[in-house]
């Protein structure tokens, strides 16, 4: 599925969120880690600047920086405008307010186009999508997945859920997801079908509650995992 310039909406979190998302210390860092559908998060970048290694796959980066610094201009204001429109569907615990969300957006996805351009020469960011990742298997410790399985239940099936995180467990020898709701803020539908996948495998999963909750009800991320961390 090629993604077409108008469908990209780059929204990117920042390394301390996704530490707070995906409860990750040093150790959980110290594998190597992917970030699915990473977009324009800054964490592969602030990773990277403090020597750990980080990769990122996303099919936006197809595009050039200045292309997905475009789409930013043009869809940063309907997105604050739709979170200013729907005040109960949010804590304002980690972001203040929607003026800090915003300005929090901002700084992340400098800081990821500040790097994109040494990241593309150094292979850390990656053109590809799920289901199927141009990696080898186990190529990392840690592969983490924010803010695309499970939240686009409705776009994205069951049957993709499964086949996308038994492709993460290939890449990966531990993979987290967050959050574990819909756009909605339903539970997904999907979770119970991929738990029941990875179990088939001889995988294990288990969801825990983070420190971090901006959806509101969304404070829980998947974490999937070998017995033995083999
Ligand atoms: C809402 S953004 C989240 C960005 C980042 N993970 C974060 O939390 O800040 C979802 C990202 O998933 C990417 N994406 C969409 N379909 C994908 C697929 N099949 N495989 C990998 N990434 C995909 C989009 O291009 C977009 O950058």
């Amino acid at each position: 599925m090629a993604v077409s310039f108008d469908q990209i909406v780059p929204w990117g979190r920042s390394r301390q969120e996704y530490e707070l998302m995906f409860s990750l210390d040093a150790e959980d860092l110290s594998g190597g880690v992917l970030d699915c559908g990473g977009g324009p998060a800054s964490f592969t970048a602030e990773l990277t600047a403090s020597g750990v290694r980080a990769v990122s796959v996303d099919p936006i980066y197809a595009f050039s920086g200045s292309e997905i610094h475009a789409r930013f201009e043009a869809v940063v204001e309907s997105m604050i405008s739709q979170v200013r429109a729907t005040p109960g569907d949010w804590v304002w615990s980690y972001h203040r307010d929607p003026d800090d969300l915003y300005a929090n957006r901002r700084a992340a996805i400098e800081g990821f186009l500040a790097d994109y351009e040494n990241g593309l020469r150094e292979h850390r960011y990656i053109v590809g999508e799920l289901p199927s990742l141009p990696f080898k298997s186990d190529s990392f410790g840690l592969a983490v997945c924010s803010h695309l399985l499970f939240l686009y239940s409705d776009l994205l099936s069951e049957d993709f859920h499964v086949r996308s995180i038994l492709e993460l467990c290939r890449v990966a020898r531990e993979v987290r997801l967050f959050p574990l709701l819909t756009l909605a803020r339903e539970p997904s539908p999907h979770l119970a079908a991929v738990q029941s996948a990875v179990r088939l495998r001889g995988w294990s999963s288990e969801v825990v509650p983070v420190n971090f909750e901006f959806q509101r009800g969304g404070n829980k991320m998947l974490r999937v995992f070998r017995p033995g961390g083999v």
